[in-house]
């Protein structure tokens, strides 16, 4: 089964996600820019990535009707830029994720969907009321880039490659509340916790809940860590590999929570989320979990 994968937003982001698509022959991908230009542009460059061995292709529209046979869509449109808070230019990015879901109702009910824009937890949300779409096929994609981040640091502190961590997640929201969860993780089958103390987790959390305004300070946005985690949940849909990962979704219960969508951990699969994880937290986390949770209705209730 052939697939196509169309993308909103062709920036820094959207572009990479393309490109990973397009190098790796996943499929046909379709790039829509409101810039119809920088979606053409983007379109020629990437196109020069494709394998020879490929069957799959690239193009760029401006026109939303273009998007009607895509099973899968990445949101990754910016309205505005924002330099301190992820929720800065909260309402307009609701009112665009309101339009985008209108025209994808219109053009593509089936379609599973990733949201990548900022905030993805918010986002998430008023796309899934929005749409009226099976809360299982919209998900939020930044979780785990947060537990990416959170991989890099365990790494990094305790002198080990990634490749021996195992569970390391973020949890909550993609913002300043989101949670990593030490008590579930483990290097080389030991439990993290026991191997640092609470001085080096009390920094941990801080970086990686920074990491993003550090990278900011020395080059804008970051593009590849978020395209790579976005790419490998493509690449589960797609290639039905079925993929456990920290992803938002609209809860009904799951973790105590109603009416939120906040990361937590998933099964994806290529009918979108075949499976919520529920995994033991400590006490700590589970405070920690639901003042993320606040955050994200309070800031779904300020719009
Ligand atoms: C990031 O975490 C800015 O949300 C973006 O890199």
């Amino acid at each position: 089964m052939f697939y196509l994968i169309s993308i909103i937003g062709s920036g820094r982001v959207g572009a990479s996600i393309a490109f990973l698509c397009v190098a790796n022959a996943l499929d046909d991908v379709l790039l829509l820019n409101r810039t119809k230009d920088k979606a053409l542009g983007e379109s020629m460059d990437i196109a020069n990535a494709i394998p020879p061995t490929s069957k799959f292709s690239i193009r760029g529209t401006d026109d939303y009707s273009e998007l009607s046979d895509s099973d899968i869509i990445v949101i990754a449109a910016s309205r505005d830029n924002y330099t301190k808070d992820r929720t800065e230019n909260i309402q307009s990015q609701v009112d665009m994720i309101k339009e985008i879901a209108e025209k994808i109702k219109q053009y593509c009910p089936s379609a599973i969907i990733l949201v990548i824009s900022n905030p993805p937890d918010v986002l998430t949300y008023f796309f899934q009321k929005g749409s009226g779409f099976s809360r299982f096929k919209v998900m939020g994609i930044a979780s785990s880039l947060d537990s990416s981040r959170f991989r890099y640091f365990i790494s990094e502190k305790l002198f080990v490659p990634q490749s021996s961590i195992s569970n390391a997640l973020v949890l909550g929201e993609h913002g300043d509340s989101m949670v990593p969860i030490f008590s579930n993780a483990s290097v080389n089958g030991t439990n993290l916790n026991s191997l640092i103390d609470d001085t080096v987790r009390e920094s941990m959390i801080n970086n990686i809940r920074g990491y993003w305004k550090q990278l900011r300070n020395y080059k804008s946005r970051s593009q590849f860590g978020i395209a790579k985690n976005t790419y490998d949940v493509i690449h589960a849909i797609i290639n039905a590999k079925e993929l456990s990962v920290p992803a938002s979704i609209v809860l009904e219960g799951e973790y105590g929570e109603n009416n939120v969508s906040m990361g937590i951990p998933v099964k994806i699969n290529q009918n979108g989320v075949s499976e919520i994880q529920k995994i033991d937290l400590d006490g700590s986390e589970k405070l920690m979990l639901k003042e993320s949770s606040k955050k994200i209705r309070d800031d779904i209730n300020s719009v």
